[in-house]
C-alpha cells in the first residue's frame, strides 16, 4: 500500500524531529502494510520560496537516507501546499509535485470556499499543468456544500483523506460512502510523530476491509501506483 500524506522527513516541518523519530515513523508503516510513503511536508508561499523549501526537503531527505534500509518503504518527495488565492501564479508551482507524478497535494483554507476558490481549482485542473489531489478532504468536508466533491471529481480534481476519518465514530460511515462512491482516490496517514500522531493506516485498512472487502483497498492502490511514474 501507500501512505499518501506524511511529515516523516525528520526536522523540516512539525512532523518528524529526528532521523530516529523518521525510521521509527518508516518501520511502524512498514509493519501496517505499507511499501511505498510520499513525504509531504508543509509548504507555505508565505513563508518561503520554492526553491528554498526543496532545498530544505533535499537536504532533510539526504540525512535520513543513510537510515533508509532495504526492508523500510520506499520514499517519494512530494509536499503539502497550503492553497492561499493566486496561487497558480507562483513561481516554480511544478516544482512541489510528487515525485515521478502530475500530482500536486494542496491543503485547503479551513473554512467554506469561496466560488473564486473552487474556480481558481477548476482553472488549475483545466490547464493540464497538474493533477490536483486535495489533501485530507476529511477536516473540511462539513464545511462545503454536499455536491462540490462531485463538481471537482467532474473536472480531473482528485480526492485524499486520511486514516482517522475511518476510524473516527461518527464519520466513519461517511468516509465509506465517500471511498464507495469515488470521492476518495488515496489515503494517508498524515504521520507526524510516534506520539500525539501516529500512523493509524492499518486500523482504517482494516475497517473498510470487513465493510466494503479488501478489493477496493486493492483497486484504489493500483489507481494511485498507476499515477507514478
Ligand atoms: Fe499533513
Amino acid at each position: 500500500m501507500i501512505d499518501w500524506h506524511s511529515h516523516i522527513l525528520p526536522q523540516i516541518d512539525d512532523g518528524s524531529q529526528s532521523i530516529s523519530e523518521s525510521v521509527a515513523l518508516l518501520t511502524e508503516l512498514k509493519s501496517q502494510g505499507v511499501n511505498t510513503v510520499v513525504a509531504t511536508p508543509h509548504f507555505y508561499a508565505n513563508e518561503e520560496t520554492v526553491q528554498t523549501f526543496l532545498n530544505r526537503r533535499q537536504k532533510a531527505f539526504d540525512e535520513l537516507s543513510p537510515s533508509l534500509s532495504d526492508g523500510l518503504p520506499k520514499v517519494l518527495l512530494g509536499a503539502e501546499v497550503c492553497y492561499y488565492s493566486g496561487i497558480s501564479r507562483l513561481e516554480n508551482l511544478e516544482c512541489l509535485k510528487i515525485e515521478n507524478s502530475n500530482l500536486l497535494l494542496l491543503e485547503m483554507p479551513f473554512s467554506r470556499w469561496t466560488e473564486y476558490t473552487i474556480r481558481e481549482l477548476l482553472e488549475l485542473s483545466a490547464s493540464g499543468r497538474f493533477t490536483i489531489v486535495l489533501a485530507h478532504i476529511d477536516r473540511y468536508i462539513s464545511m462545503q456544500d454536499r455536491d462540490i466533491w462531485d463538481r471537482l471529481y467532474e473536472n480531473g480534481i482528485l480526492m485524499q483523506a486520511n486514516a482517522s476519518f475511518f476510524t473516527k465514530f461518527f464519520k466513519k460511515k461517511k468516509a465509506l460512502y465517500f471511498l464507495q462512491n469515488n470521492r476518495i482516490h488515496f489515503i494517508g496517514s498524515d504521520s507526524h510523530n510516534m506520539t500525539t500522531r501516529p500512523p493509524k493506516l492499518n486500523l482504517a485498512y482494516d475497517y473498510v476491509s470487513q465493510k466494503l472487502g479488501s478489493d477496493i483497498l486493492t483497486e484504489i492502490n493500483g489507481f494511485g501506483k498507476a499515477l507514478l511514474g
